[in-house]
């Protein structure tokens, strides 16, 4: 049976976490880490205001902006459960980060596909980062957030590439191709300055740059297919095509 991306998000509810998990980190781990996470759970925790705002854009969609708010609760859960982590470690969140500022910034100005273009970059950098971070440390609690952080994030990036197909339908090959270029120039700069930010938890979690940059590339280059593959609308306003099958299909 075919499920919205609204349904997804309504149902997507998480297993039960390990909360109790007695696991405490070595110092090596929790030096790795400690400079790391922060920045991760302040990046997550946006309320995407400007993002909703720009999205007015799809109000012939009675579904956009609802399944929008889903997915940004989503988020708001990853940020909420990172948070619970370094406070059960008693390692400090942080307040604000010039790069989480730099992202927020651009957000506010920005229209509604550099808004998106800018989220599935950070989207696709933490898939490698949360496999690094997976990797980082022997806490089973780290490593069931871990888990559950990729399997929502997989499913992040499917829905935003079909936001992002909604809002390229009928654009020309050479704007298209134009369009890529932009956003792998974005990724590119984003993976330099977050591995100069991250490089100690990546390479504890077994990442080389080359690594990361190339599983990085991979994710956009699937995100890129995704919006050619999609069965798009005939018009903006038209039921949403960017259905899943079964929760399993999406992830
Ligand atoms: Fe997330
Ligand atoms: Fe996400």
């Amino acid at each position: 049976m075919k499920q919205s991306w609204l349904d997804y998000f309504r149902h997507n509810a998480w297993p039960a976490m390990p909360w109790d998990d007695p696991y405490r980190l070595t110092r090596e781990e929790r030096s790795a880490v400690a400079s790391s996470i922060p920045q991760f759970q302040l990046g997550e925790g946006s309320e995407g205001n400007a993002f909703v705002q720009r999205a007015r854009r799809f109000a012939g969609d009675a579904q956009f902006i609802p399944t929008l708010r889903l997915f940004i609760q989503e988020e708001q859960r990853h940020s909420a459960s990172l948070g619970r982590f370094l406070d059960l470690h008693g390692i400090p969140r942080l307040k604000k980060h010039w790069l989480d500022q730099a992202f927020r910034r651009i957000r506010r100005l920005a229209a509604l596909e550099l808004i998106v273009t800018v989220l599935v970059t950070a989207e696709i950098i933490a898939v490698p980062y949360y496999r690094a971070l997976r990797n980082a440390t022997q806490s089973p609690l780290l490593g069931a957030l871990c888990g559950q952080l990729l399997r929502d994030e997989a499913a992040h990036l499917q829905y935003q590439a079909g936001t992002l197909a909604r809002l390229r339908l009928g654009r020309s090959a050479i704007r298209r191709a134009l369009t890529e270029l932009f956003h792998a120039v974005l990724l590119h700069g984003t993976v330099l300055v977050v591995w100069m930010e991250h490089r100690s938890l990546f390479l504890r979690g077994g990442y080389t740059l080359t690594m990361f940059r190339r599983e990085s590339e991979h994710e956009l280059s699937t995100v890129h297919l995704a919006t050619y593959t999609y069965n798009a609308p005939v018009r903006l306003n038209a039921q949403p095509a960017w259905t899943c099958n079964s929760k399993e299909d999406s992830l």
